[in-house]
């Protein structure tokens, strides 16, 4: 009965810890990047999953919050404004890649995505070129071109983390949503 309190315990405790750090890094994506949070097109991103069950909101969110957790643990000394923006931007290629179609056939998504999610990034906003770094190579060795910021790296491998635990189903999400919120734009528009 007591090894069975003590382990209530040390559970709670835990989930204390990480709903701290939860909050804590979830303030400093919103100080660094509000202008992506409340995009229309960020916003889209909520109706396409990535892996598993995982949206590609969840994934690009769990990816900035886990490129902050490597460079703080390892106390890697980075542009965190930088090392946050490029995380939320790198899969910002809006599409969902599970529905191919005789117009948007996908292929070698793996390869071709990056430049896609820059082309998209770019226009959206002024990236800086650490930035710009980021979402062109986090597929490398894919991308044969190294990352050459180490913020591109820390992304890098947080990514391959994050869709490693999406694939396996460690790390469990709430399906995608249906409706994009830039169609509500639109149609409010006319
Ligand atoms: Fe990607
Ligand atoms: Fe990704």
């Amino acid at each position: 009965m007591r090894e069975v309190s003590r382990r209530n315990a040390r559970q709670s405790r835990r989930w204390r810890r990480e709903l701290n750090s939860y909050r804590v890094s979830w303030k400093k994506i919103r100080k660094a990047a509000p202008d992506i949070l409340v995009s229309q097109n960020f916003r889209s991103t909520k109706q396409y999953i990535q892996h598993g069950n995982v949206t590609v909101n969840d994934h690009v969110l769990d990816v900035a919050r886990f490129s902050l957790a490597i460079s703080e643990k390892l106390h890697i000394r980075c542009n965190r404004k930088a090392l946050i923006r490029g995380a939320l931007l790198h899969d910002y290629f809006l599409y969902d890649w599970h529905q191919l179609d005789r117009e948007n056939p996908h292929r070698l998504h793996g390869f071709f995505h990056p430049g896609k999610a820059l082309r998209n990034a770019a226009a959206e906003y002024d990236l800086t070129e650490c930035e710009k770094d980021i979402i062109k190579k986090h597929m490398w060795p894919l991308t044969v071109i190294p990352p050459k910021y180490k913020e591109a790296w820390i992304v890098t491998a947080a990514d391959k983390l994050c869709s490693l635990r999406e694939t396996v189903h460690l790390r469990k999400g709430h399906g995608a949503t249906l409706e994009d919120p830039r169609k509500e734009e639109s149609e409010e528009a006319i």
